[in-house]
Formats: C-alpha cells, sequence, structure tokens
C-alpha cells in the first residue's frame, strides 16, 4: 500500500461512510497510510497522543499496565476500527487526558489510515458541532460527577470523625469543668482560713515555720512515686491513725489527701513539732487544702494538654497549614490518624504499630493519604466489629515505603476480592457504607501516588497494603 488513500477507499470505513466527497478528499489529503511489521509497537501508554488511527488490514492488540504487569485489553482485525487520539476533540482544559491511554502492537503485519491528532480535531470540531457538544458534556460531566462524589465521601469521612472528635474533647473539657468547681471551693476554704490565721491568735513565728515547712512538702508530694492501691491504703490507715492520736479533726478526709501527696508519719511529726500542737489542726487542714489545690491544678494542666493534642492531630490530619504536595514521613500521618480515630477504634480493639523509623521521606499529598489510612483503618475496624487487634507495620520494599494496615476480621471472601475496589461496591447495611472508601483510596495511591494497593486476606488475618515510590513520579 502506498503512502495516501484515494477518497473512494475512505468511504468504506465504517468511521466515513456519511461524508460529502468535499470531505473525504480533505481527508485524503491530510491523511497518511502507516505500516507496522509484525510484532513492532504502533505506540505506547502515556506518549503524547499525537495520532488518530484508524486499522486497514492486519491484527492489533491494546495493552494497559496494571501495576508492574503489561495487561492486553483487546485484540482485533476489524478493519476501520480505531484508536490513538480519540478525545483529541475535547477542548483543552487541566485534566483532559492528552497521552495515549494504552500500548498498541502490531500482532501481524498492519496497515493504518493515520490522521494527525490537530486534523482530527478539527475535522471533528466543524464537521460535527453538535456531536461535539454532547460527548464534551458527556466527558466532563462525568468528571465533575467524579469530583463530587469524592468531595462527598470525604465530607462524610469527616463527618464522622468530627463528631468523634468531639466526644474526645468532651472528656478533657467536663474534667476542666469538675476541676474549676472543686478548686473554687478549695480557694474560698482557704481565704477562711486565712481569715483566721489573721484574727491575730497565732503567734508570727509560728506561722512562718508553718509556710517554711510547706513549701517543701509540695515539692515532695509533685514528686511522689505512684502507690498500688495496697500501699495507699495501708498509707491512709497508719496517717488516719496518728491524726486521730494528735486529736486533728476531719482525720479520715485528710487521710487520703496526703497518702496521695506521698506524706508519711515522719512529715506529719516535722509539721507538728514546727507549728506546736495547739495550731497543728488548723496547720494540717491548710496543708490538704494546699495540696488539693496543686492535684486540681494537675487535672486541669493534663486535660489541657489532651485537648491541646486533639487539636495538634486534627491540624495534623487535616494538614491545614501546610502544603498539598510535599515531603513526608508517613508516620506523621498514621499517627495522628490513629488519633482521630481513636474513639472509632475504642478499647475492644488492641493496636499494635510496627513502624520502621528509619524509612525516607517520600513525596506525597498528606491529606490524601490521611485519607487512605482513614479509609482502611476505618474497614478494619469495621470488620473486627469491636474486638481484635489492629496492626499498623511500615517497612522498606526496595525503592518503595510500604504502609500494611492489618486485622483479625473474618477477611474478604474471594469471590469479592476482585470487587471490593469498585465504587459503590459494599456488603454493609443500606446507610452504613457508601461503598466509596476503597475506590477513593485506590485512586489517590495509583493515581495520585504512582504506588499500589493490594489485599492479602484470610480469616482472621487481613492486610490491605500499600505502596509508595520514595522518588517523584511523573505528575498524572
Ligand atoms: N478489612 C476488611 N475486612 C473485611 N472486608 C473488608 C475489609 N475492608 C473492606 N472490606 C470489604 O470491602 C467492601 C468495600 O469497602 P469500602 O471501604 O470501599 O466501602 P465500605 O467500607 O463498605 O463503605 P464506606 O467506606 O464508604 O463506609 C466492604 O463493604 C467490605 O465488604
Ligand atoms: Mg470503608
Amino acid at each position: 500500500m502506498s503512502g495516501t488513500l484515494p477518497p473512494e477507499q475512505l468511504r468504506t470505513l465504517f468511521l466515513f461512510e456519511s461524508l460529502s466527497e468535499e470531505q473525504l478528499a480533505w481527508l485524503a489529503e491530510r491523511g497518511r497510510v502507516e505500516e507496522y511489521p509484525a510484532g513492532r509497537t504502533v505506540f505506547a501508554e502515556g506518549d503524547p497522543a499525537d495520532s488518530f488511527f484508524i486499522l486497514l488490514s492486519g491484527t492489533l492488540a491494546l495493552s494497559r499496565r496494571v501495576q508492574a504487569d503489561e495487561v492486553e485489553v483487546n485484540r482485533t482485525d476489524q478493519r476501520g476500527v480505531y484508536m490513538g487520539a480519540t478525545q483529541a476533540y475535547l477542548r483543552d482544559e487541566p485534566g483532559v487526558p492528552r497521552e495515549y491511554a494504552a500500548s498498541m502492537r502490531a500482532v501481524s503485519d498492519c496497515a493504518f489510515f493515520v490522521l494527525s491528532a490537530d486534523d482530527f480535531a478539527t475535522m471533528t470540531r466543524k464537521w460535527f458541532p453538535m456531536a461535539i457538544h454532547l460527548l464534551e458534556g458527556l466527558f466532563f460531566g462525568m468528571r465533575n460527577t467524579q469530583v463530587l462524589i469524592g468531595e462527598r465521601q470525604r465530607l462524610a469521612a469527616l463527618g464522622s470523625l468530627t463528631s468523634g472528635l468531639m466526644h474526645e474533647l468532651n472528656n478533657p473539657a467536663a474534667a476542666i469543668v469538675r476541676a474549676t468547681a472543686a478548686l473554687r471551693e478549695r480557694v474560698a476554704g482557704m481565704r477562711h482560713k486565712l481569715a483566721l490565721l489573721a484574727d491575730g491568735h497565732i503567734a508570727p513565728d509560728r506561722l512562718r515555720a508553718l509556710t517554711h515547712i510547706i513549701e517543701p512538702i509540695i515539692e515532695r508530694a509533685a514528686k511522689a512515686p505512684e502507690l498500688t492501691p495496697m500501699q495507699a491504703s495501708d498509707r491512709e490507715d497508719e496517717l488516719g491513725d496518728w491524726l486521730d492520736e494528735h486529736g486533728v479533726g476531719a482525720a479520715w478526709d485528710l487521710a487520703p489527701i496526703f497518702a496521695a501527696a506521698g506524706l508519711d508519719i515522719e512529715c506529719l511529726s516535722e509539721v507538728a513539732e514546727a507549728v506546736g500542737s495547739e495550731l497543728l489542726d488548723q496547720a494540717l487542714r491548710w496543708l490538704g487544702y494546699t495540696l488539693e489545690t496543686e492535684q486540681l491544678m494537675t487535672d486541669i494542666e493534663d486535660a489541657g494538654t489532651r485537648v491541646s493534642t486533639l487539636v495538634g492531630a486534627a491540624k495534623q490530619y487535616s494538614q491545614l497549614d501546610r502544603a498539598s504536595h510535599q515531603w513526608i514521613d508517613v508516620h506523621e500521618g498514621l499517627k495522628s490518624t490513629l488519633v482521630m480515630l481513636g474513639h472509632k477504634i475504642g478499647t475492644g480493639i488492641r493496636v499494635v504499630k510496627d513502624l520502621d523509623r528509619s524509612l525516607p521521606r517520600i513525596p506525597a499529598h498528606p491529606a490524601e493519604l490521611n485519607q487512605v489510612w482513614t479509609n482502611l483503618i476505618d474497614n478494619a475496624v469495621a470488620a473486627m466489629d469491636g474486638a481484635g487487634t489492629l496492626t499498623v507495620r511500615t517497612a522498606r520494599d526496595g525503592d518503595r515505603v510500604l504502609v500494611e494496615i492489618g486485622d483479625t476480621g473474618p477477611g474478604v471472601p474471594p469471590e469479592l476480592r476482585q470487587r471490593i475496589f469498585e465504587p459503590f461496591f459494599t456488603t454493609k447495611p443500606v446507610g452504613e457504607g457508601t461503598g466509596l472508601g476503597l475506590d477513593i483510596s485506590y485512586r489517590i495511591v495509583v493515581n495520585r501516588h504512582g504506588g499500589d494497593i493490594r489485599l492479602v486476606s484470610q480469616p482472621g488475618d487481613t492486610r490491605f497494603q500499600v505502596r509508595l515510590p520514595i522518588t517523584e513520579q511523573p505528575p498524572t
């Protein structure tokens, strides 16, 4: 076959059967015939799609890369089939594919009628304007739907996270309110005692001795080792007896406070010696108030710290103050996701972290990866139904970083394994799962990060393995 194709030949191709003489002449002038020997690759997936091909003779095979494998998706010898720059007529917009979506190989010797992508685009836009509008509507409509669904799912996930987070925040907040109320009472009590002291019944040197002895005792209390419940109750008995013997009222209210603060009889004797017996009762109550207020302030501080930790995790999780693409340590996102999901994970599930701290940073969109971890952990927790072990493992796997989320649930039955990554596939009751978790995770890992996500599952041991490249991938 020669380099061109006469118009009457072109009319025999089904794509062109209704074109006018004039149009066929235009095509005959612009197009060319190309021949490829058996085995030759005509174009490769991912190369700029600069030509539109129509098969004239021979057998061709189309294949696509699926992770590490090249999978044949089509093989045909039908005259007139077309491939290549088949979407060249779409208007230029970010996200419109301009690369070959598959690779094409000549299985036997092949001949094609070939148009440049530009000619093909001009011709279709000019000759079939209405069809192009409809096709564009279809393409952009589908793309928008996908974006919306993705956002919707993100919102739903965020909603459930927010309610979990609110629950978590509520505990320390309530603790702060409680402690503050108790503190107010104690401080009022101390003011009352202060008034009594100031009435002047007490010799100034005794008062001075009291203030001097209290400071070291408070310091000691801060460092007191935690007593076991047995030790604590023994200590309380000892202290209570001593207080009783020395005529201190409220002995059995004070004993537990002193015991918790790590005081012993020796300590109390020191106080007795310093302030004298007539003031002992007042002095010890004063000490009790002081120790209690210290404890309450520590409680408030702890609760406050817990609130900041949670807010910090939420911020890290949502990556509110960070750029979208950066070099990240996967552990940070995993940790904040675990904190965020703490409420959902509950107490019946043991969390095991098997982390390789020496992993290098990887180029990634951290907020998106957090969404992946959230979906996988959410699924694992749901599969275990309240009891089991959740394992988060990281490791290096050649030139990739492996993140594995494992659970001890019933696993995914073999007949479902093909389907779980499909959008809207769910085995959860209506209203509970959207079936988008794994679809979105797949797209984030594979399309956005050039990684892969795999399932290894048997009853009692299910692992979702995410592998992410350590080096920068060409943008997709
Ligand atoms: N760890 C797992 N163990 C057992 N089955 C799983 C596990 N993870 C996923 N699956 C199965 O895969 C299905 C799809 O998961 P996917 O996350 O896509 O949707 P979903 O969890 O059902 O809903 P959504 O994530 O939107 O709430 C689940 O319904 C479940 O049957
Ligand atoms: Mg899910």
